[in-house]
């Protein structure tokens, strides 16, 4: 008796000493486990007097449970202090870290609305290339050899002569046409490159939508249509357009579409040079050389274009005053929109 007392003792401070789990379970073997030291101490019951028995049995039992208990007690212990999970391990009580949502950079979010604006019309989206020949970006849009705008100068060529960064989103219309028969009706939204030098307004790379529409009788007042709805919709319901007649290459005639001032209505402000009008788009009526250069018939068919500068009416739309703003990819700015 006076043995398993000591037994009880000596394991009842190897469960106080145990400093982690593993020391913990390295005790639970030596004392509990089939082989351990309580059940051997019942192995000897048979040995024991007859009139001692029952004593000595209550006295095991005894142990057993004090055992059981102290190591229950200690194992609750040393998980709650962390003991049971290595030193320095995450604390899941602790709140997350919010890490912030992000927001539609304005020209991804004008981008969108133009998409959806015109779908309504009946427009799906095309796409093509930031590297074009210059057979899509000058040739089929009717330059002629010696055209200002094919100048190295101006345009960013590859090593290739015949690619270059396209300058406009224009010879998306020359991809799609030759791919597709008309009816058509698309726009194409896209990068465009240009050698400027990088100012309040100029950037050398910046942002165009394309617009094409092309079937049998389609007419100017079909694109002043168009555009008319895409102003309101865009700008506000009060929103007017003008054109001026112009020239480009690939349409004739060529028109310059201004939208009325978003900032003062029309009556004159320093965002619109207190003319009221502000440019927004270049368009007109498909010369029919392009057609001819793709393989459409220009006595079946007619057509409108028009490309229009993401910049600039986000730059009006938000009020933005320095087209670099758009670039600098500065969240603090590019979140307040
Ligand atoms: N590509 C012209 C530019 O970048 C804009 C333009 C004018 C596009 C007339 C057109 C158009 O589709 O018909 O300045």
């Amino acid at each position: 008796m006076q043995q398993i007392e000591a037994i009880k003792k000596e394991a009842l401070d190897a469960i106080q000493a145990a400093g982690d789990a593993t020391a913990l379970e390295a005790v639970r073997v030596k004392y509990i486990s089939r082989k351990g030291l309580i059940p051997d101490l019942m192995k000897h019951l048979k040995d024991i007097p007859k009139e001692e028995k029952r004593a000595y049995g209550q006295q095991v039992n005894d142990l057993k449970d004090a055992f059981q208990e102290a190591f229950d007690a200690r194992k609750a212990e040393l998980e709650s202090a962390g003991g049971a999970t290595p030193a320095g391990a995450f604390d899941v009580t602790l709140p997350g870290q919010w890490r912030g949502l992000g927001s539609k950079h304005p020209i991804t979010q004008l981008t969108d609305r133009a998409i959806e604006i015109f779908s309504t019309l009946g427009f799906t989206v095309a796409d093509g290339p930031d590297i074009e020949t210059v057979f899509n970006n000058f040739d089929a849009l009717n330059h002629p050899p010696g055209h200002p705008a094919r100048d190295v100068k101006d345009t960013f060529y590859l090593d290739d002569p015949n690619l270059l960064l396209r300058t406009h989103t224009s010879p998306v219309q020359v991809r799609y046409m030759l791919s597709h028969p008309p009816p058509i009706r698309i726009i194409a939204p896209g990068r465009c490159y240009r050698r400027d030098t990088p100012d309040a307004t100029h950037s050398a790379n910046f942002h165009q939508i394309e617009g094409l529409y092309v079937d049998k009788k389609v007419s100017l007042a079909d694109l002043k249509g168009d555009l008319s709805h895409f102003a309101r919709e865009a700008m506000g319901p009060d929103t007017k357009i003008r054109f001026r007649p112009h020239f480009f290459p690939f349409t004739e005639p060529s028109v310059e579409v201004d939208f009325s001032c978003h900032v003062c209505h029309g009556k004159g402000c320093r965002v619109c040079k207190n003319s009221g009008w502000i440019e927004i788009a270049g368009a007109g009526m498909v010369d029919p050389n392009v057609f001819t250069a793709v393989g459409y018939d220009p006595g079946e068919v007619t057509g409108y274009a028009f490309g229009m500068g993401i910049e600039r009416i986000a730059m009006i739309l938000f009020g933005i005053t320095d087209i670099r703003h758009l670039y600098e990819n500065d969240v603090r700015y590019l979140s307040q929109f």
